[in-house]
């Protein structure tokens, strides 16, 4: 790896993800502070849209009220401009602030506690002396009692937190050893990937098995059923670089993934990646068994008259009409997507497969948006604030039922009902963001043991 100089403000712009073109082209240098704030993507939550880099104040919604990201730049009154290495150290890895109240973990502390202590003191040295201060206070969190009571998260951390720096294991390759510590620690993939319990904490047995993230469904990257065990190494590299594969693309929260951080990394870190993730033992996902058959199945659009230019769709349209006004001029009558790829297939596309219909519903709700290397990919949304064409909860319904029919392997179909739940599962909040609210949930179940053992044990000592 060979160092680059770089200015003050290319550093700072890089770990914020605006250099990124004139940059990619260079061989970034893994050890960097600003490429490891990349690999963490410290940015998607500490920058609020519109704001300066790292001033925080981005709301996150969790059920018990808005957590608002804290100013990280390394102002003194405002920021982190106070904290020493260690203090910096335990507020990433432990989740403990510097006047020792608990972090809420909609900031992933548990996945960074896996980081090394090299890596943590570039990103302090990128923080302190590469980042701009910026004098404004963050909005304070004020969530409501009991869930004000931060203390309460030592219970959930003595569950679910505290894991240790990884260690080198000398019976794998450099790459693999390399690897894992980029999807367990710093890019934090399990964060999506890995399923939870019922308090929310990461299931380390089924590691990467595939986990719900907000309004969307986070694959299973196992070798098992329902994995990737028909990727090829090239084609999993591909789409973690530029979030296109030949049975998929990134959508949603993985298109910001791919965005704002997997992009920026070196070839080498990204084969890292595929090295290890081809280790992971087997999970099969938990399908659900295909469901009956969609009604209009039988309706074959690409027999139908194909000009319909000024055909004004009835509300109650069929999943085949539905289909043939608002997808086919893209992806084709047939579902065969356009020759040069720009419009992917949806034949044999992991999104029609069995298990993943609410990336379907989400994708046909919010529409694709991702800008790699200076291009952008851009899909409308047909939801309630769509500009194109507005679809309701039940034209969607059965337009995602006839694409799961027809184009994928497994009649799967969806219900209004199912629509409503996705539309409604929370705005699409960029990346890990729409993981916060569930993961606030079972801390709020863990506040609620705490306080019920407390009145019990002030009954108990009151006898
Ligand atoms: C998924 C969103 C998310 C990501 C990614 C994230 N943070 Fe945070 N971070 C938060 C939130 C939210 C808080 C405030 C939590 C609270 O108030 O309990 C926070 C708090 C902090 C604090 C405590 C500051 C203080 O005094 O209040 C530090 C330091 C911090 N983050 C650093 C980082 C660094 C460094 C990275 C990248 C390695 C990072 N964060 C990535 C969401 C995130
Ligand atoms: C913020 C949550 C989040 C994070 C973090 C995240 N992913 Fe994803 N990932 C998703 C979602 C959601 C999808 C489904 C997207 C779609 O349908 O287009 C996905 C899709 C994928 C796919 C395609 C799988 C398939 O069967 O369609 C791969 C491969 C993948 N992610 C790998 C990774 C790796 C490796 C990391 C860490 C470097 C990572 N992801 C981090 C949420 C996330
Ligand atoms: C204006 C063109 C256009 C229209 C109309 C359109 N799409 Fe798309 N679609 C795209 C583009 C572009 C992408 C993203 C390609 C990428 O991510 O590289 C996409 C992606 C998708 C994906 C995700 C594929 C994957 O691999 O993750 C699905 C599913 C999809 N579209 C279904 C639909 C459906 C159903 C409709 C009709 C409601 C529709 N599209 C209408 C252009 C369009």
């Amino acid at each position: 790896m060979t160092r680059f100089p770089l200015t003050r403000m290319a550093r700072a712009l890089m770990g914020f993800g605006l250099l990124a073109s004139p940059l990619a082209a260079q061989t970034p240098d893994p050890a960097s502070g600003a490429y490891i704030a990349t690999t963490a993507d410290c940015a998607a939550c500490h920058t609020a849209k519109g704001g300066k880099p790292f001033a925080g104040g981005y709301a996150i919604n969790s059920p018990m009220g808005v957590i608002t990201s804290s100013n990280i730049t390394p102002s003194k009154e405002f920021g982190i401009g106070s904290y020493t290495l260690e203090e910096f150290s335990d507020a990433v890895r432990k989740g403990i602030r510097r006047d020792g109240a608990h972090l809420y973990p909609a900031m992933p502390y548990p996945a960074y506690a896996h980081m090394s202590d090299a890596d943590i003191a570039a990103l302090y040295d990128y923080f302190m002396q590469d980042v701009a201060p910026v004098e404004t206070a963050a909005p304070e969190t004020d969530l409501p009692f009991p869930f004000s009571q931060r203390w309460a998260m030592i219970g959930w951390n003595a569950l679910f937190a505290g894991g240790a720096p990884i260690t080198s294991d000398p019976d794998q390759s450099e790459a693999w050893n390399r690897g894992r510590y980029l999807v367990q620690g710093p890019a934090h993939c399990g964060t999506c990937h890995t399923p939870r319990n019922l308090l929310m904490g990461s299931k380390t047995a089924d590691l990467m098995a595939g986990g719900d993230v907000g309004a969307w469904y986070a694959p299973n990257l196992t070798p098992g059923k329902g994995g990737l065990s028909d990727w090829s190494d090239a084609d999993l590299a591909r789409y973690l670089k530029t979030g296109i594969a030949t049975h998929g693309r990134a959508s949603g929260p993985m298109a910001e993934a791919v965005e704002y951080s997997l992009q920026h990394l070196s070839d080498t870190d990204i084969d890292a990646m595929v090295t290890y993730l081809r280790s992971l033992p087997a999970r099969d996902s938990d399908l659900s068994p295909a469901a009956g058959q969609a009604t209009d199945a039988a309706f074959a659009p690409w027999e139908h008259s194909a000009n319909r230019t000024g055909h004004r769709l009835a509300k109650d349209a069929g999943g085949a009409e539905l289909y043939e006004t608002a997808c086919a001029s893209c992806h084709g009558l047939s579902g065969d997507g356009s020759k040069d790829g720009t419009y992917p297939a949806l034949k044999g596309n992991v999104t029609l497969e069995n298990g993943q219909s609410a990336n379907l519903v989400s994708t046909i709700l919010h529409g694709v948006t991702r800008e790699t290397e200076g291009k952008h990919t851009l899909m409308p949304g047909f939801g309630p604030d769509s500009l194109v064409q507005k679809l309701d909860d039940a034209q969607i319904a059965r337009l995602a039922s006839y694409a799961s029919m027809t184009f994928g392997d497994t009649g799967q179909t969806v219900t209004a009902d199912e629509v409503k739940t996705l539309r409604t599962g929370g705005p699409v909040a960029p990346l890990v963001r729409l993981a916060a609210p569930q993961i606030m949930i079972g801390v709020a179940l863990v506040v609620l043991l705490v306080l019920v053992l407390l009145v019990v044990w002030l009954i108990r000592r009151r006898r």
